[in-house]
């Protein structure tokens, strides 16, 4: 087959069969097909998509591009969560090991930051000594041991994915239904899942702005589980406002150790605890919202994170004594030009200043600044008194924070009259 045909094919608007497009992700996958062909025909995805036979295809490749887990030997429901991407969206170093305490076994294969949007396995990786390349045999003897391991797409496992992604995340073509569900459900379907529970992110933060968009999304993938025999149930959750007070790859792991030590924000709380009551629904613990709270406040919750960090070579120290994760040295304030209520937050461009600051990836072998970011202090809806801190800049880039401080004063709308706060959770859909 000859790659620049399939790539015009698809261009103009036309179906691939299932060997093209089983081709396509071998040649990718194996390098035969170099980045700039399969950059080109990711960009006539997302401008002619695929209909959903095409999309089955396309991520049954990605599947069964790398290793699929065999867990029966596992005597736990094993249930995991994933996000389509938000911005401050944490949830999973929280939920993953909350979740597990309660007894459920949490295979979670997690990515790094995509386009504006920021990564689990970057949250992780700022942990000194954390290891994120597991192999199959250590991913399973772990989940065996302590019921969660939480690793990136590697060689064996979940290989064109993790191709495919980190190219997606440098070419702008994140933002297609299709491709979103095919990346999700891949890596999902690798893990031999009993139940799956996705955050589906709607919002100016989101790769999906609108409900009903995000409503397709998360229907096409919970379709795609199911003919797997995966049950699946997405939670629809606002990314208007970013999630939590933090943004940031070390700064959030601190807010998920406070969140697990009973001081989380209340975002995200609510979050972690509407996605965790659905996950142990799933795996047919009824007892919900007020078991996962027993698990944060008697610290099973923040242990079973400490046995995950000590089994993937991270510093435990750092749940204790913060100074050993990286944080940058300076904080420079940005403050409301004037007095009145948050009307709107340009949550995709703070994504954006977050890479711009170091903290995302413009090109693909990019390293980042695990230590800067922000803190935010104003939601919308909320008031603000001129001269107020709105967000705080961490870094150890004087000058570069110097500038985007003066960007921030895009992001934030302030309006005199009051302004209705976000409703945090949107829909629940099965
Ligand atoms: N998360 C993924 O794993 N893939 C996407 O395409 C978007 C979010």
């Amino acid at each position: 087959m000859n790659p620049v045909l399939l790539i015009r094919k698809k261009r103009n608007g036309e179906k691939l069969t299932h060997a093209e497009i089983d081709y396509l992700i071998r040649g990718y996958k194996d390098g035969e097909i170099p980045d700039y062909q399969f950059a080109a025909f990711l960009m006539a995805v997302y401008f002619q998509g695929f209909d959903f036979e095409e999309t089955k295809d396309f991520m049954e490749a990605m599947l069964h591009s790398g290793k699929v887990f065999n867990l029966k030997d596992i005597n736990k429901p094993k249930i995991d969560k994933h996000s389509t991407g938000g911005v401050g969206d944490k949830v999973s170093l929280v939920l993953a090991p909350l979740v597990a305490s309660c007894g459920i076994c949490v295979p979670m294969i997690s990515g790094r930051g995509l386009g504006h949007t920021g990564g689990t396995l970057d949250k992780l990786s700022a942990i000194p000594g954390f290891r994120t390349d597991l192999g199959i045999r250590q991913f399973k003897r772990q989940l065996k041991k302590i019921g969660i391991a939480m690793a990136g797409q590697t060689p064996e496992l979940a290989p064109a994915d993790r191709k495919i992604y980190a190219l997606r995340d440098v070419t702008a073509t994140v933002e297609s239904i299709p491709l979103i569900a095919a990346s999700i459900i891949s890596k999902k379907l690798a893990e031999d899942l009993d139940g799956l529970v996705l955050d589906v992110k709607i919002g100016s933060g989101a790769f999906m702005q609108e409900f009903k968009r995000a409503k397709k999304l998360a229907r096409l993938m919970i379709y795609l589980g199911n003919q797997a025999g995966t049950r699946v149930i997405a939670v629809l959750s606002d990314m208007d406002n970013p999630l939590g007070d933090y943004i940031g790859n070390s700064l959030e792991v601190i807010e998920a150790i406070e969140a697990l030590k009973g001081r989380g924000p209340d975002d995200l709380m609510e979050l972690t605890y509407t996605l965790g009551t659905q996950m142990l629904k799933l795996a047919g613990i009824k007892k919900g919202k007020r078991f996962l709270k027993e698990k944060i406040k008697s610290g099973s919750a923040l242990k079973k994170f400490q046995e995950l960090i000590q089994y993937q070579g991270g510093d435990i120290r750092i749940i204790d004594d913060y100074t050993h994760l990286p944080r940058g040295r300076y904080q420079i304030k940005f403050r409301a030009d004037n007095s009145g209520y948050i009307k709107k937050i340009d949550n995709f461009q703070l994504g954006m200043l977050l890479t711009k600051l170091g903290g995302g990836r413009i090109h693909k072998e990019d390293a980042i600044d695990p230590g800067c970011g922000f803190q935010v202090f104003k939601k919308i809806g909320d008031f603000v008194k001129k001269g107020e801190c709105l967000v705080k800049i961490i870094t150890d880039e004087k000058t570069k924070a110097l500038i985007i401080k003066k960007e921030l004063r895009q992001i934030f709308s302030i309006s005199n009259r009051p302004c209705r706060h976000k409703r945090l959770v949107r829909a629940v859909v099965r």
